[in-house]
């Protein structure tokens, strides 16, 4: 297959490269060669490319800048996906679009899981822009595939990981506060970009939730990685309304793979053994990166 992979320059979609291009043929335009807002920037593109597949990972996903760039979010995070899936439609191609746990409230109790058909209700900008993209991409796409998944870390780009080993590196004497009542799956994206390969491998087709398998609070996550890593610091839990300032969060991310194991091709992994191995390979280097940032 011929691969067109967005924001490939970001944390999944460096993956997707990696992964998928094992297999496949990718073309991987940074966002200056192929900017998702542009239409006339799309169709070129695809015209000239014709690919058999786009995976878009592109995304305005800071949360809380989200809640005061509204022109810019629309643009990106709904805009931008339905060129690509009108574009998709044109030229007969399948789309593969990111979206998020954010699209839900998170009032279920945990331990209960969201599933695919579940009503969306976003509590902030970003989660509402999310929820719009995969409007805009089921409207105009005959061909998608919809991924939801959350509480992505990786090697590349900024994440909840990496930020708490550099929190906990760079301000040893102070008390580091994380979020005891938000629940979810940290989830790799070396292992979505696996389940991404194996969704196209199998033809899927519409909404499917794919996150680690597993869930716990942001604050026993801070406290697993840490403890793991050997690094001594305060840790100490508090409420998400204790956060001044921060955009509305859902407190239960629980996804529920259900379509995935439907179908025989979940790959999806516990949370915490992903997140052992990852912290095995790439634990010394966050602490090496975290020692040479400035405070
Ligand atoms: N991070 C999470 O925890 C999480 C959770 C659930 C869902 N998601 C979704 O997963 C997807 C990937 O997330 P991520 O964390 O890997 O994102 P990321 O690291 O922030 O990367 C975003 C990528 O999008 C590119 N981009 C931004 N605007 C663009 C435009 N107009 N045209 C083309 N490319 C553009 C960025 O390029 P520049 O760097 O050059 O701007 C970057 O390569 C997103 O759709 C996100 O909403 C993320």
């Amino acid at each position: 297959m011929k691969i067109l992979i967005l924001g490939s320059t970001g944390m999944l979609g460096s993956e997707c490269g990696n992964v998928l291009g094992q297999d496949h043929e990718i073309v991987a335009p940074d966002k200056k060669q192929l900017d998702i807002i542009s239409w006339d920037g799309v169709i070129e593109n695809l015209q000239e490319l014709s690919p058999d597949v786009i995976v878009n990972c592109a995304g305005f996903t800071n949360v809380d800048a989200c809640e005061t760039e509204d022109f810019l979010v629309r643009k990106i995070n709904v805009e931008g996906p339905r060129n690509l899936a009108q574009g998709s439609a044109r030229f007969e191609c399948k789309l593969l679009h990111i979206s998020s746990d954010y699209i839900f409230d998170g009032l279920k109790l945990v331990p209960q899981p969201y599933f695919e058909d579940d009503a969306s209700n976003p509590l902030s900008a970003y989660g509402k822009s999310k929820a719009e993209s995969e409007v805009a991409v089921r409207e105009n796409s005959p061909n998608y595939i919809i991924a939801r998944s959350g509480w992505l870390y990786g090697i590349n780009g900024n994440n909840f990981i990496k930020s708490i080993i550099s929190h906990a590196i760079q301000k040893k004497h102070k008390v580091i506060r994380v979020v005891e009542d938000q629940f979810g799956a940290p989830t790799w994206v070396y292992r979505l970009a696996l389940q991404i390969k194996e969704l196209l491998l199998a033809d899927g087709r519409g909404t499917y939730h794919a996150t680690a398998e597993g869930y716990c609070s942001r604050f026993e996550c801070a406290e697993y990685v840490l403890g793991k890593l050997g690094i001594k610091s305060s840790i100490e839990p508090c409420k998400m309304e204790d956060i001044k300032g921060s955009a509305k969060r859902p407190a239960n991310c629980l996804l529920e793979n259900r379509l995935l194991k439907k179908q025989g091709i979940n790959v999806m992994q516990n949370w915490k053994n992903d997140l052992d191995i990852f912290l095995d390979k790439f634990g010394k280097e966050y602490i090496k990166e975290a020692k040479m940032e400035k405070p």
